[in-house]
């Protein structure tokens, strides 16, 4: 009984869930929408043939307004605002600009406008006359307006904009009318960038004018420092993109660098530290220091200056890279056991740089020697482990098979029960040595006590195991 209101309950609610999702799929189902090609507006035996999807034309260009009748009808006019033309009128060539389509078989209401121009923009109505009623059918020309030269919302007077490499940026490029409205894009260099921004398009009047602002939100890089920012327009007005763009500037601190050591020095021959690092804007203050460790400097010397045998200099190779010089004359032992420090510090921070200079030979690069024998290593293991396992799997087998009689003894109770046992208190006894040597090791710190202990202990457990 009870099993049988569950099967029923189940079987309810599964009736329930295909209702409603059949529910849903009615509910889903939306009005055909106008980009249907051929719409065929039906009375008594006429029909029209027509497409209401919208006409992009540009100025100058030749306008097609298509629509065919099927069936007897009297005549047909197209509509625009309050003007009216009749077909029959314009293929008398009544209309200066107006003519009739080359074709006209599926097109019998069809009119061309040889040159569109900005009053041709709006929508357009077939209307056919026939016995006892009227057809009527509407389309959107849109004749392009080209759009104004797109604007960089920075300050420009600098002739660079200003970012940080620490804070999001936020640039604007806005396109204050164009009909229809335009595409925008952003250029870093080559790559685009467009994904960071968001694009708003706000009519400016009823006529199907738009302006356009794309808003730009990213944190730029110190390596993007002098690449060129552009914002880049598309319209069907324009046959090559228009483009406003400026260089930026990334403003970081003298960025980080992990020590550096300069190997194979020559003692007695001058030797001279070229280190680069990178700053934007330009270094307001630049010191080598040096001294016993890096965190006693006793001397500092500016750069570029000079002390006793060591002249500094720095060198601006460009888009924020330095290279920052130390000549000493006459290197010696004891300037190999010196701390170099080359201090750095522009108007968003300070970075220091620690140098060490040896008259060793450049050690070994563990990554490209040690680490590979390491990794050929782990492999080759791997893959006799591997080897290993499928063989003892194979071996497995035929155990299992020839030694089918000794099932019964291993399963044995008793003798399964001291088999435990006995492997339970030699794991304990080993345990127990170990932490006996440890709590010796930490109570005493004495070797020889802790020897002592543990033989001690061992003898002990001997003798509990007999
Ligand atoms: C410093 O930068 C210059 C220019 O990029 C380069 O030619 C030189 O090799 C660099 N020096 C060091 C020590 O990295």
């Amino acid at each position: 009984m009870c099993k049988c209101s569950f099967v029923r309950v189940a079987s309810l609610a599964l009736l329930l869930m295909v209702a409603a999702v059949a529910a849903q799929e009615y509910d889903v189902e939306e009005p055909s929408n106008g980009d249907v090609v051929f719409n065929r507006v039906r009375s008594a035996d006429v029909a029209l043939i027509f497409d209401e999807k919208e006409i992009v034309v540009n100025p100058g260009e030749q306008l097609d307004l298509a629509c065919g009748v099927q069936g007897n009808y009297r005549y047909c006019i197209w509509e625009t605002g309050p003007t009216i033309y009749q077909v029959e009128d314009v293929y008398e060539a009544v209309y200066p600009g107006f003519s009739k389509p080359a074709v006209t078989e599926g097109n019998e209401c069809g009119v061309v406008i040889t040159s569109a121009n900005i009053e041709h923009h709006g929508s357009w109505t077939c209307k056919v006359f026939a016995k006892g009623s009227s057809l009527v059918a509407t389309k959107n020309v849109i004749v392009t307006i080209k759009p104004t030269s797109p604007l960089l919302e920075v300050d420009t007077s600098r002739g660079v904009l200003e970012v940080s490499n620490e804070e999001e940026s936020d640039v604007k490029c806005s396109v204050a009318a164009a009909r229809p409205a335009v595409g925008i894009r952003w250029f870093l260099g080559d790559r685009d960038i467009t994904v960071f921004a968001d694009s708003e398009e706000t009519p400016t009047d009823e006529g199907g004018i738009y302006k356009s602002v794309s808003t730009l939100r990213r944190t730029f890089e110190p390596k993007e420092n002098g690449q060129l920012l552009a914002c880049s327009i598309s319209h069907q007005t324009l046959a090559v993109t228009e483009n406003a763009s400026i260089p930026i500037s990334v403003i970081f601190k003298p960025m980080e660098k992990a020590l550096s050591t300069y190997y194979q020095i020559v003692p007695g021959n001058d030797y001279e530290v070229k280190f680069n690092f990178t700053a934007n804007p330009v270094p307001t203050r630049t010191e080598w220091r040096y001294g016993e460790s890096f965190q006693n400097m006793a001397v500092s010397i500016p750069v570029p200056g000079m002390d006793d045998r060591y002249t500094t200099n720095i060198e601006d190779l460009g888009d924020g890279l330095y290279t920052a010089t130390l000549r000493i004359t006459g290197f010696t032992e004891s300037d190999a056991n010196q701390r170099y420090l080359l201090v750095v510090e522009n108007r968003l921070g300070e970075t220091q740089y620690q140098v060490k200079l040896s008259v060793d030979e450049a050690p070994i690069d563990t990554l490209s020697g040690g680490a590979v024998v390491g990794i050929v290593i782990v492999v080759l293991i791997v893959v006799l482990a591997v080897i290993a396992a499928g063989y003892a799997r194979y071996r497995q087998m035929f155990c299992f098979a020839s030694r089918a009689e000794s099932k019964a003894y291993i399963q044995d109770p008793e003798r399964n029960e001291t088999d435990n046992g006995t492997a339970n208190d030699a794991v304990k006894n080993s345990t127990d040595h170990v932490n006996g040597k440890t709590d010796t090791t930490v109570a005493n710190g004495n070797g020889n006590l802790e020897q002592t202990q543990v033989e001690e202990i061992n003898t002990e457990k001997k003798n509990t195991d007999v």
